[in-house]
């Protein structure tokens, strides 16, 4: 047992693991660009207030889940780890006034969450998340674009088969009354409310609907429905989101009972299944509309909407669909030499070869040419490049690891030679050998 380990729902991804998600990322980033979002970046870290504020004080996340930390004596500041983005973006719409920009501001950020959940398959600790978010647009029709967008990442990442159930929890007008009546219910049933849930039902009783606790299910199951209360105003929008989710021809699923888990929430509010999943702890991805939260934070009245989608649960639902997770690799080709002692004249050739815009690694050690060849076989290496006597002619050899074919080039023209070569081959980390046993991707 090593005296030093990961903590506790924390992962090390290593690296076939992280080219997966590095796939993601860049799948990510590429399709927000598509749509018009741009990248921002906001603190790992914020004042717990922002979460606490803005997510709300009765919500799991702030309660349960927050990562606090340690204050230092001479700032005396709260800090936290940031839960979700969507509240540290806002915050940072505040302070940098980007109100006076055209409006909506679209932007999108990709990074690591933290909550402090126990631990289990698909919910960690440290977590990546997919965010997009427009802020200054009341929708409905930037509502069914955001929810197209979510829709189309899944099926670009390969993930064919995903569900998105939708529903609309009413706004600042028709709320009050329908959660007047949601406590009126709840209170009806204290008596069958686990100890958490009855501390809940005068402070906040959509939490109980949003329960992840099995012996809820019935309850929750006959309880009012927030889309039966709706007033014109929200009817109007839903059915707004509706009619442009038609004309772009998204599928998704009507489900009365989503509210989400977080209390900025407007409106528009959905959440993405891989097809068959059930259960919170199986959702892929979830966003809505937080028309309140800008003023929340300290700005002027503004609506938004965004979504956050689980990249890691991504990777998890790929891995059991059986589609390849792995990024393609550069092809590499690896320099190795008869003379084993001639790390200069290996190094030096891998670099022109980089300079060149080539994937190489050099045998740096002094082994054998067979353990040479070993070796880089095992790495996954695309090509060998030999070099021996011939060198002093101007020639190497040129080996196709995975075809078994050599030929003579010159150096001069390696480059060039090995840019056409490569050009045939596109392999993923899976064919290295070293992977959890995805399937090669070949384009
Ligand atoms: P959320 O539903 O709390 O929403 O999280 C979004 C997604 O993050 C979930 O659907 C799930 O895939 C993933 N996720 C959440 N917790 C964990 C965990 N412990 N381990 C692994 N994956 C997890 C939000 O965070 C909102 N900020 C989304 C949003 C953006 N709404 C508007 N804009």
């Amino acid at each position: 047992m090593p005296a030093f380990r990961a903590p506790r729902g924390l992962r090390d991804l290593l690296p076939p693991e992280r080219q997966g998600l590095a796939r993601l990322e860049e799948l990510a980033s590429k399709l927000a660009a598509r749509y018009g979002y741009r990248p921002i970046e906001t603190p790992l870290f914020e004042q717990a207030g922002v979460f606490e504020r803005g997510i709300g004080e009765v919500t799991d996340v702030v309660e349960k889940e927050l990562f606090l930390l340690q204050p230092r004596e001479e700032d005396g500041e709260r800090w936290a780890l940031r839960p979700e983005p969507t509240a540290g973006i806002v915050r940072a719409y505040v302070q940098h006034g980007m109100q006076t920009w055209p409006q909506p501001v679209k932007v999108t950020m990709t990074g690591p969450m933290f909550r402090y959940d126990r631990p289990q398959a698909g919910r960690y600790r440290e977590f990546w998340q997919f965010d997009v978010e427009a802020i200054g647009d009341p929708g409905p029709a930037v509502d069914a674009e955001i929810i197209e967008l979510a829709d189309r990442f899944y099926r670009e990442a390969g993930l064919q088969n995903v569900v998105i159930q939708l529903n609309s929890i009413g706004d600042p007008v028709c709320r009050p009354a329908y959660v007047a009546e949601l406590t009126a219910y709840y209170r009806a049933h204290a008596a069958e409310l686990p100890p958490l849930e009855r501390a809940r039902l005068e402070r906040n009783p959509l939490r109980i609907l949003d329960s992840k606790d099995d012996a809820l299910a019935a309850l929750n199951a006959a309880a009012p429905k927030a889309i039966d209360r709706l007033c014109a105003a929200c009817a109007a929008h839903f059915a707004g989101v509706r009619a442009h989710l038609h004309a772009v021809g998204v599928e998704y699923v009507l489900e009365p009972r989503l509210v989400r888990g977080l209390d900025y929430y407007t409106r528009t509010a959905f959440e993405v299944y891989p097809a068959g999943a059930t259960g919170q702890q199986a959702a892929i991805g979830g966003g809505g509309r937080y028309d309140g939260l800008v003023e929340l934070l300290g700005g002027r009245p503004t609506p938004g909407i965004g979504f956050g989608l689980g990249l890691d649960r991504v990777l998890l639902a790929l891995e059991a669909a059986g589609a390849a997770t792995n990024g393609e690799l550069a092809p590499l080709a690896v320099i190795v030499g008869s003379a084993p002692d001639d790390t200069l004249t290996r190094l030096r050739l891998a670099t022109e070869l980089r300079s060149a815009g080539l994937a190489s690694r050099a045998e740096l050690g002094t082994r054998k040419l067979g353990k040479q060849l070993e070796a880089a076989a095992r790495d996954g290496a695309h090509f060998a490049v030999i070099v021996g006597d011939e060198l002093s002619g101007g020639n190497v050899q040129l080996r196709d690891l995975e075809a078994g074919t050599q030929r003579a080039v010159p150096v001069a023209n390696l480059a060039r030679e090995l840019e056409r070569a490569s050009r045939t081959h596109r392999h993923g980390l899976a064919a290295a050998g070293g992977t959890a046993g995805a399937p090669d991707r070949e384009t």
